[in-house]
């Protein structure tokens, strides 16, 4: 099965930006965890912190991988054009937020993804990934 694990803008600065809510573990050593975790299954991560390039990634992968595990940074809660991008393409797409965006300032509290993705993991810290790609092992 093969599964693309998305991340939005700034989260390339994980384990140096703000350690006390997205934790000191750098996102490349966190994948490799994930890579031994589902041995069986090929995952792909990628990064951008620019919109229109998540949005070509999402058709890239969408039509051909069974799974996007996508944690879009604060384009979640702006972007109409990766909720565009997230519906017009069939696979399925888990949004992940490291941290509990509804503990947190009020504008977190709206996301544009929401209602087009398969469903949201949120104040799990890193092991929200794991679990949404857990979920999308279980879709086929
Ligand atoms: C985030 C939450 C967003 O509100 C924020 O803009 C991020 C990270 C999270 O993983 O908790 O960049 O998506």
């Amino acid at each position: 099965m093969k599964i693309l694990v998305l991340n939005g803008p700034n989260l390339n600065l994980l384990g140096k930006r703000e350690p006390e809510i997205y934790g000191s573990q750098t996102f490349e050593e966190y994948f490799e965890e994930l890579q031994q975790q589902f041995p069986e299954h090929e995952l792909r991560y990628a990064q951008s912190n620019i919109e229109g390039e998540l949005v070509n990634l999402i058709h890239e992968v969408g039509f051909d991988y069974e799974g996007i595990v996508f944690n879009a940074g604060a384009y979640t809660h702006t972007s109409i054009a990766l909720a565009d991008a997230i519906a017009a393409v069939p696979t399925a797409v888990v949004e992940v937020h490291i941290s509990n965006v509804h503990a947190r300032e009020a504008f977190r509290h709206h996301s544009y993804l929401s209602p087009v993705c398969q469903g949201v993991m949120a104040g799990f810290g890193l092991y929200g990934y794991k679990m949404a790609i857990d979920y999308i092992t279980t879709l086929y």
